[in-house]
């Protein structure tokens, strides 16, 4: 028997090494190889045995959550995760009000300063051209808790995570994304950034009023995935595309509550879009394919039958259990382990 030298037992510091991201920001999913994603999933399951316990990998280290904007998973996800690697957790919750920015300190400053503080921090904002120029300020890795209309990329990491999980392969996976404003649907296209970088092909299904940001198409054509985009269907045509896929992802509705004219727009034009239980029976029937529906929530009872919740078919609640693992090996990879 000829065996290589790398014939040993894993170790998860050199997996955590293979993916490329200690020191570096996380902003998009296509800043990184195929390769180093794959290290970073075989990192993720590495790490799941201790979803709901420890491991002190993280022990000493520091975490500073600072959140412009609302959450209930992405900050209790990246938290949770620190906590279940042994460290510990700064958390912001409402900086505008309660924070130094709430007197005119520039979001450079505020960076710069929680830098002291902690060895990562994961900041969501409302702004993407408020934070690009603001990034360099930071002394440490930032993860992107979501930034404005384009990113939301540990988002869309747990999501390609889900399919990596669910099927075992991107090959031959096509998944669709759908949303009546795919201008504003920033976890979706964090996924389809991700699920291209991965190899898998993308079906995009949205309105002609709300088209995909350039800059994320540039993005994705640049992966060299198949992308193709079907505007204002019909819901028959909407369900024989659905019939095509493996997935279906949803990623909400990001118009503010106080804006309840955009929200109302966005309530009318979804209509087409409504997926019920019946139609997946009807498409599993007939193919016999399970269509998963994936949803970043939270969700709009305009968008799917809430019947779909106990079914075979239901992916939205099942990904926020594979946030924490996938996230765990996100915070130790930026960090470190020696
Ligand atoms: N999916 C997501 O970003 O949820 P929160 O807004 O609750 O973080």
């Amino acid at each position: 028997m000829a065996l290589p030298k790398s014939f040993t037992p894993f170790q998860i510091k050199d997996k955590l090494a293979e993916t490329g991201l200690r020191g570096k920001n996380f902003e998009f999913l296509t800043d990184y190889t195929r390769e180093q994603l794959q290290s970073l999933f075989e990192a993720g399951e590495m790490l799941e045995p201790y979803w709901r316990s420890k491991l002190n990998l993280m022990e000493g280290k520091v975490l500073a959550t600072l959140f412009f904007q609302p959450s209930t998973r992405t900050r209790f996800s990246t938290e949770v995760a620190m906590l279940r690697l042994g460290g510990s957790v700064l958390s912001e919750s409402n900086p505008t009000t309660s924070s130094s920015t709430a007197k005119g300190e520039s979001l450079s400053d505020y960076l710069r300063t929680v830098s002291y503080y902690a060895d990562i921090i994961a900041l969501r904002h409302p702004n993407e051209n408020e934070v690009f120029p603001a990034l360099p300020g930071a002394r440490v890795p930032v993860i992107s808790g979501g930034w404005g209309n384009v990113t939301h990329p540990t988002q869309g990491l747990l999501d390609v995570y889900t399919i990596y999980r669910a099927l075992g392969r991107f090959e031959d996976v096509k998944v669709m994304i759908a949303s009546s404003d795919l201008s504003r649907a920033r976890s979706g296209h964090s996924f389809a950034l991700g699920l291209a970088t991965m190899g898998a092909e993308l079906v995009y299904v949205g309105t002609s009023v709300n088209p995909i940001p350039q800059l994320v198409m540039d993005k994705i054509k640049a992966t060299g995935a198949k992308v193709t985009v079907y505007n204002d269907l019909t819901s028959e045509e909407y369900m024989d595309c659905m019939a095509e896929v493996d997935a279906c992802y949803l990623p909400g509705c990001s118009v503010p509550k106080n804006d309840p004219e955009a929200r109302a727009a966005f309530m009318d034009l979804i209509k087409p879009f409504y997926i019920t239980l019946e139609g997946l029976e009807k498409i599993k029937k007939k193919t016999g394919k399970v269509v998963g529906i994936m949803h970043s929530l939270p969700r709009n009872d305009v968008e799917f039958d809430y019947a779909i919740d106990d079914s075979e078919f239901q992916l939205y609640f099942r990904q926020i259990g594979f946030s924490i693992p996938i996230r765990m090996a996100l915070i130790a990879g930026m960090v470190g382990v020696d």
